[in-house]
């Protein structure tokens, strides 16, 4: 359980009590941090958690005394386990200067724990070390972070190793919790009273990392802070909303895990359903954490759930390429159960009923092994009513609206299609862009990880960027349904080549909805 020690001295001014505590536990003078990755032989740690870490050290982000801890059932030495680390890190910034150097002393801080997510004594010998290596700091206060990078199954165990028997006495607990939060409504709220049953919900950080993109953090920021955007951000101007993920390769090697979620719970459900809300919400009354979630939360229950008549769903299959070679089917992967009716793509219109939204479709689109690796959401307004120039376009009126693009990956940009006249003496018309580019505009090569931007906003305390708990209620609610009728009544992806455009079907899908996809 989250403690502090009293405040010793009540210097804080006009700041309350609990304001105080929170000072002084973030008073990085006075407190050490230890970041505990269990499951810290997994995938998910070495691709994204230990760099992450790396660089929020790299540029002095991180308490100084600091120290990662890994916990996992492998057996490994810390010198086993820093070695295995330097395998991930990388120097983003600045392009390696000091590298060498920070690597060393990041991994000097690295210490290593093997143990069982189950057991009792695993988690007290790892509170043992932890214990060790903080008195060595020599501060009155230590911080713990947790992040769970395991399979799901062990999750409770885990929470409650961490939050029972390794919960400092004198400083706070944070337990970082990575999706797949549950299958469907029912699971997901078991899941949730097994966290509950060892941590409370503010020590709960449930991360969906699309929310950590920068992109997606710059929502707000174009909305809010242009007056040319936000009073047009309403059904009166916008006709459709798209909003894609596309991957240009297949599950490779993770079909174990995808079998069981599939596209629809994978991406859909989390990562797509998050930025619809935060694109659609009404503007919060500040950009507190509980302020923009309350008005997330809202948009999620003025949607209907989805229907099945309103979507998609595709499967990869093989497709032979020039060489002699093929690509290999979603069922080609040996780790996917032979037969499976899973998806790897989903399309589905959605609607808000509110008075901002209604009648406007919000289509949400996700695929593996298609054309192209993209993310992006697309905006189409209205035709300008009554246009002088109407004659201009031809009978295809929609491909002169104007179009909004936000990129979210990769090579992150903004543009807007608008209409144009060409330059010279007759009056021809064209469809152009004004086009930010990141990687033109700003120095785009450095643009922090998703995972960077959430760990240290977890560090700090910051809950904006993650999921609470009656969000992830809401956001089951409209996809439970679906997903069970799909899986009660088997019902039979469309298949589509890899490296293909996705099934015809989501071209009809559109149609039906009136919509053209960008
Ligand atoms: P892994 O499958 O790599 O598992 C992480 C570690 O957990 C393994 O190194 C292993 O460590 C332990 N483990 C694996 N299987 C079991 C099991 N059946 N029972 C107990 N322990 C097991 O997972 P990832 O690192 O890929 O992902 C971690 C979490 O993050 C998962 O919940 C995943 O869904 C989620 N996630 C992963 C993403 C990714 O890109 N990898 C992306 C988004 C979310 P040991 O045997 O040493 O104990
Ligand atoms: C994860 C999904 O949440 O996001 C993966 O489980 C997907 O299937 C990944 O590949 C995509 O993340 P990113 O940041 O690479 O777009």
């Amino acid at each position: 359980v989250e403690q502090a020690t009293s405040p010793s001295v009540y210097s804080f001014g006009n700041l309350n009590v609990e304001e105080a505590y929170d000072l002084e536990r973030n008073d990085w003078k006075k407190t050490s941090l230890s970041v505990v990755v269990v499951g810290a032989s997994g995938d998910l740690a070495k691709k994204k958690i230990f760099p992450a870490l790396f660089a929020l050290y790299y540029e002095g982000l991180l308490p100084e005394e600091f120290h990662v801890f890994g916990f996992a059932r492998s057996k490994m030495s810390d010198a086993e386990f820093r070695s295995m680390i330097a395998g991930t890190l990388t120097c983003r910034v600045h392009a390696r200067e000091n590298c060498l150097e920070k690597t060393e002393k990041f991994l000097q801080r690295c210490f290593y724990s093997a143990g069982q997510y189950d057991e009792a004594a695993s988690f007290q010998t790892l509170n043992g070390r932890m214990a060790e290596v903080e008195a060595g700091c020599g501060k009155p206060r230590s911080n713990r972070m947790f992040f769970l990078s395991i399979p799901p199954n062990v999750f409770i165990a885990a929470a409650g190793g961490a939050a029972d028997f390794c919960s400092t006495k004198t400083g706070w607990t944070r337990v970082i919790v990575e999706k797949p939060f549950g299958r469907d409504s029912a699971s997901s709220a078991a899941l949730g009273r097994g966290l509950a049953a060892h941590l409370r919900e503010d020590q709960i950080y449930r991360i969906d990392h699309y929310l950590g993109k920068e992109l997606i953090e710059n929502l707000t920021v174009l909305r809010f802070s242009n007056l040319v955007f936000e009073p047009l951000w309403c059904r009166q101007y916008i006709r459709n909303v798209q909003i894609t993920f596309s991957e240009n390769f297949g599950t490779e090697g993770r079909g174990g895990y995808f079998d069981t979620y599939g596209i629809l719970r994978d991406v859909i459900q989390n990562h797509l359903l998050q930025i619809l809300a935060l694109f659609a919400m009404e503007p919060p009354v500040s950009l507190e954490a509980e302020d923009i979630r309350d008005a997330k939360v809202k948009v999620l229950r003025s949607m209907a759930p989805v229907r099945l008549d309103d979507t998609v769903l595709g499967q990869y299959r093989s497709r032979a390429v020039a060489g002699g070679k093929t690509l290999p089917g979603y069922l080609d992967d040996k780790t996917v159960p032979p037969g499976s009716l899973t998806p790897t793509f989903a399309a589905c219109a959605m609607y808000i009923n509110n008075p901002r939204w209604d009648g406007v479709p919000f289509l949400l689109k996700a695929g593996k092994a298609l054309h192209t690796r993209r993310a992006e959401i697309r905006v189409q307004f209205r035709h300008v009513p009554g246009s002088l120039y109407k004659h201009k376009f031809g009978p295809d009126l929609d491909s002169a609206t104007n179009e909004l693009v936000i990129r979210i990956q990769p090579k992150e940009a903004i543009y807007l299609k608008i209409n144009n006249k060409v330059p010279g003496l007759g009056l021809q018309l064209d469809t152009t862009k004004l086009d930010l580019q990141y990687q033109s505009a700003y120095k785009a090569n450095e643009l922090p990880d998703a995972y960077e931007r959430l760990l240290l906003d977890v560090v700090n305390g910051d809950k904006r960027l993650f999921i609470r708990y009656d969000e992830l209620e809401a956001a089951w609610e409209l996809f439970t349904p679906l997903l069970h009728e799909i899986e009660t009544r088997r019902v039979a992806p469309e298949l589509y080549p890899y490296g293909s455009r996705g099934p015809v079907g989501a071209h009809y899908l559109a149609a039906k909805h009136n919509v053209r996809w960008g």
